[in-house]
This record gives structure tokens, sequence and C-alpha cells, in this order.
């Protein structure tokens, strides 16, 4: 497929940043891009995305799109069950491309089942509702994770593990269940091996959230029905382009290279704004990705996104007159999909008739280029990175774009961008209060402090 590469207009950052500064940076880069290449820089072991587009199993792809056209046969349903990495990529992807309405379809438009996910949180309701839906449908179940140890999704794992085999028996349960972990260890591995399901192998040089290129992401995405191989095709394009360090030519570093001047220069908030609610998870895994990355050692550029227009009308104050720590990077798609014209009325009572002959897309780009500006003049620095359509190929491109500036950029801050310890304070603190074994000591110590916080300041 001939394709264009995905481009960064920046052209609104020069405000606050000169070419000559960024360009600067190229030493720095050039240091990082040998860091992440040789795999010699803190997280080193954790690379093996690098250069994953490239090196994507045929066999493995076929195997993942067996089970996909097996599903699409077999099952109503399709539940990904997973949390942060192991999650948000699949989800970014199938509801960038599939029907906005695809729940309430009987089938997704592609033919493909609906995709439903589970486990990643902990809230009653929800796995309630899902479970009582899926009593009366017929799914299938891929449960992802890593570590396999996670609990989030080892709950929802086992409450709709029981769910099925209740429902058609061990057996028919055993071929509609799809395990994506690690190839050795994890209580979700041997639990896998005892019950002898069908199991995808999360390489070990890449952690979670840079993961959606392999299994973790590529079967949900296939189930959904996207045409994986163009998704992959899109990430090998970025890759080879992605592959030259110099700042003149490599949009991915120039766009770390500037965020992290800004960030030098008081710029402590990265908005992410996307135009079309369909890109509402990409943001999601966006700020997972830079969040979880950077954020650590008391450094980091807080990732957050806006969804164009909508948040016009809740945090369009914020943005044009609130404190001046943020820029903008914006997503754009430059021919929007879907076609609703205005038409013109004789009465024209609202008023709408300047309209007449308009594309909603056509409002919605000028609402865009009015939002540029005024931003602009507001002092908000900002990028465009800007995708020809929103299909599978870009979507492969934008991933690894963000992934290798994701990279760079961390190392540029001077941390290690593929280890996360902040996760663990929670998981150590709620393994205590729910009384798991090897967290007595804990779990005392927490219990006193929620003794004297309950006896304390509540108004
Ligand atoms: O990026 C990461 O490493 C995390 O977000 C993990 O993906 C997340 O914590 C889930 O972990 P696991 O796949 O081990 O269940």
């Amino acid at each position: 497929m001939m394709s264009e590469r995905i481009r960064l207009d920046y052209s609104n950052l020069l405000s606050a940043l000169s070419e000559e500064e960024v360009f600067a940076l190229q030493p720095e880069v050039e240091r990082c891009h040998t860091l992440l290449h040789d795999k010699s820089g803190p997280g080193g072991d954790f690379l093996g995305w690098v250069d994953l587009p490239g090196r994507i199993c045929p066999e493995e792809v076929r195997e993942i799109k067996a089970v996909a056209a097996f599903v699409e046969q077999d099952v109503d349903a399709f539940v990904v069950i997973g949390i942060g990495g192991s999650y948000l990529g699949a989800r970014a992807v199938i509801e960038a491309l599939g029907h906005t309405f695809s729940h309430v379809l009987p089938r997704g438009d592609s033919g493909a089942p609906n995709i439903f996910f589970a486990g990643h949180h902990l809230d009653g309701r929800y796995h309630q509702d899902l479970l009582e839906y899926l009593d009366g449908r017929q799914f299938a179940i891929n449960v992802i994770s890593k570590s396999g140890t996670t609990t989030e999704p080892a709950i929802a794992f086992r409450k709709l593990r029981r769910l099925l085999e209740k429902k058609v028996g061990i057996e028919r349960a055993r071929e509609l269940i799809f395990v994506t972990t690690d190839a050795e260890k994890g209580a979700l591995h041997s639990l896998a091996q005892a019950k002898g399901y069908k199991t995808f192998v999360i390489p070990n040089d890449v952690g979670g959230r840079y993961s959606v290129l392999t299994p973790v992401g590529l079967l949900p995405i296939a189930a959904a029905g996207v045409p994986i191989s163009e998704l992959i095709e899109g990430a090998r394009a970025a890759q080879k382009w992605a592959d030259n360090p110099d700042l003149r030519h490599n949009p991915a570093y120039f766009y770390a290279a500037a965020r992290n001047l800004l960030y030098r220069k008081g710029k402590k908030i990265e908005i992410l704004l996307i135009c079309h609610p369909a890109l509402a998870y990409f943001s999601e895994w966006w700020k997972q990705l830079f969040g979880e990355s950077e954020g650590k050692e008391g450094k980091g550029i807080f990732p957050a996104a806006c969804s164009l227009t909508t948040d016009l009308h809740s945090m369009g104050q914020w943005i044009q007159d609130g404190e001046r720590t943020l820029f903008e990077t914006i997503l754009q798609v430059d021919t929007p999909d879907g076609i609703v014209r205005i038409e013109e009325e004789a009465e024209n009572r609202d008023g709408l008739n300047y309209l007449a002959g308009k594309d909603m897309n056509d409002v919605n780009a000028q609402a865009l280029a009015g939002t540029a500006l005024a931003h602009r003049e507001g002092s908000v620095p900002s990028m465009a990175l800007r995708i020809p359509e929103l299909n599978a190929h870009y979507l492969g491109q934008l991933i690894y774009f963000f992934e290798i500036a994701c990279g760079l950029s961390g190392y540029l801050l001077g941390v290690n961008p593929f280890d996360q310890p902040g996760v663990e304070a929670y998981k150590k603190n709620m393994f205590a209060l729910l009384s798991k074994l090897g967290y007595e000591e804990q779990r005392e110590a927490l219990l006193a402090q929620l003794k004297e916080q309950g006896s304390g300041k509540v108004i």
C-alpha cells in the first residue's frame, strides 16, 4: 500500500520555542537514539518493541487471524480481560475503527463479534451487569496479563470463566478461552497449562504499555474485525522513517525534543487534543504510555486529554485563560469519515442557513482551526500531528510514532521510561488490607493509619 508519512506541524510552537533551540538538541537526541537501538540505556531489557513491527512473525499473525475467524463464526461477544498496557492499546484501536454504536448492533458492523472489556477496574456493578448480559449470549474470552498475577483481571477471569463453564460445559469452554501471558511464569500461565487453553505469548522484552503490536493487542483487534496486517504495515512504515535520528526528518524525535524543551521552560501539562470521539481511547492509551513512562523521580509532564469540541465547553476556559503551564498536541485527521450535510431551511428559525450545504466535518475543521488560533493567542504552544485518514494503517504509524517518541523523550528527561515502580504502592496496601498472605505486618500498620484517619477530621 502506498502511504504518506504522518506529519508534524509545529508552526504554533514557535511563539514558545525556536527551531534553533529544538535542533540544538540533536546531539542529545542522537545519544538517546543509540541507547534505544543498542539497548544500553536504563530499562534496556524492555526494548523489544523498538524493532518489533519489522519482525512480527507471520505464523503468529496467521494464528491470531485463525482465532478471529473462529470467534466470528461461533460467538456474538468477545470479552477482553486485562488492565493498563494489557487492555488500552486494543481498546484504542477497536474504538477508533469500529462502529460508534456497535454495542447496540446485533454484531459489530464488520460482522465480527461485539467486544467487551472486563478486569480493567474493580467495580461490582459493571461486572455484575456484564455477567448478566453475557449469560444470555454466546461468548468467548481473551484474558491478557503479562505478569499473570494482576488482581483486577484475575478476579474478572475467575468470574467469567465460571460463567462460561456453567453455560457451555468445561470442554467447550476450553475452546472458547484464549490466554495471552508470559511464556513460562505467572499464575495465569500455570492455569492455562493446567486447563489446556490456547495461549499466546507476550515477549519478555516488551513491557505492557508498549505491547499493543504483540498478541496483547493484535488478538482482540483482529477479533473485532480490524485488518491487523494493515496496522502492522503502518507501524513498519513508521519504524522505517523513525530509524533516522535527524530531527529535521524524524517527526517523532522532533515531537519528543520539543516537549522536553517546553517542559524545561515550565510547561508541565500536555493536552492531547482529539477532534473525533472515536479517538477517546487512543488518548487513554497515550496518557498511560507517557504517564507511566515519564512520571517518576519527581519529574514528568502530566499527560491530559481533551476532545474537540465537547471539552471546549468544559475545559476550554481553563485552556484559554488558566495558568500558563500547558501545551497542546493536536491529533488531526485530514479526511475524517462520515458525511452529514446540513440542509437549507426556508424558515431558517435556528439561523443555521449560513452553514447550508456544508458537511459537519467541515464545521468541525473550522472549529479546530479557530481553536488553534485562539489557543495561540492565549499563549498555549501547540503541535499538530496529522494523519490523512483514520484507518488501521495510520493508527499503526501513530502507535509507533508515540512509542518511539516516548522512549526517546523519557531518556531525554533522564528517567527509565520502561519501569513503573510507583504502580506497586497501591497494590501492596490493597493486598495488606485484603489480608493476602505475606502482608500481615503491613496490614497492622495500615489498619492503625486508617483508625487514626477515622477518628480524624471529617465535616
Ligand atoms: O504498562 C504496564 O506495564 C502496566 O500498565 C501493565 O500493563 C498493567 O499493570 C497490567 O499488567 P499485567 O499485564 O501484568 O497484568
